[in-house]
């Protein structure tokens, strides 16, 4: 039977800290769903279509990746996908408390669903999307965290190269 993890996040936007755990995970499943929530009461920002297009071109590479948005339980989801793992990533001991909460919490929700953390590669440890948003805010050299198309589409966001520039 064909294993399928799903990678849920935010991913406002995807990090090279993102694809990293994706690409470790593909060393372990068959087939990785990478599944962005769809959370109204979060401010974030991109939407989740400029997400869901980020993570596709970055991804693009690897036939076994799928992009997709969900609402509602992340268990009811994995479940409707056909997918007996949650895969998340870790950096460092500080996230390890509401990871924690939150995999129990889903397996609390439906037991055959099993959560699997993996921890990014060093280079990775002290990034994540909101340092690099600020950092980007402020016109901040973020080339070699992100993806070059989610370095873009930073620099446009915040006005510090237009879409005409491309
Ligand atoms: O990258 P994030 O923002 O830390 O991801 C959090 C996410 C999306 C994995 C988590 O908030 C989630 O799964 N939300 C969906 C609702 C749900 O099932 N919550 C957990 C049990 S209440």
């Amino acid at each position: 039977m064909e294993k399928i993890a799903i990678y849920p996040g935010s991913f406002d936007p995807i990090t090279n800290g993102h694809i990293d755990i994706v690409e470790r995970g593909l060393k372990i499943f068959d087939k990785i769903i990478v599944a962005i929530l769809r959370n109204p009461a979060k401010e974030v920002l991109f939407t989740v279509e400029e997400r869901k297009k980020m993570i596709e071109i970055s991804l693009n590479k690897h036939s076994n990746v799928e992009v997709d948005i969900f609402d509602g339980l992340l268990v009811d989801y994995a479940k409707m996908r056909n997918a007996g793992t949650i895969l998340r990533g870790m950096r460092a001991v500080s996230e390890f408390e509401y990871e924690f909460q939150l995999a129990l919490m889903n397996r609390k929700l439906n037991r055959e669903v099993q959560t699997v953390f993996l921890m990014t590669g060093l280079r990775w440890i002290f990034t994540g999307s909101s340092i690099i948003k600020e950092a980007a805010s402020f016109g901040g050299n973020i080339n070699g965290m992100v993806p070059p198309v989610v370095s873009r589409k930073l620099k446009e966001k915040f006005g510090f190269i237009s879409s005409a520039d491309e």
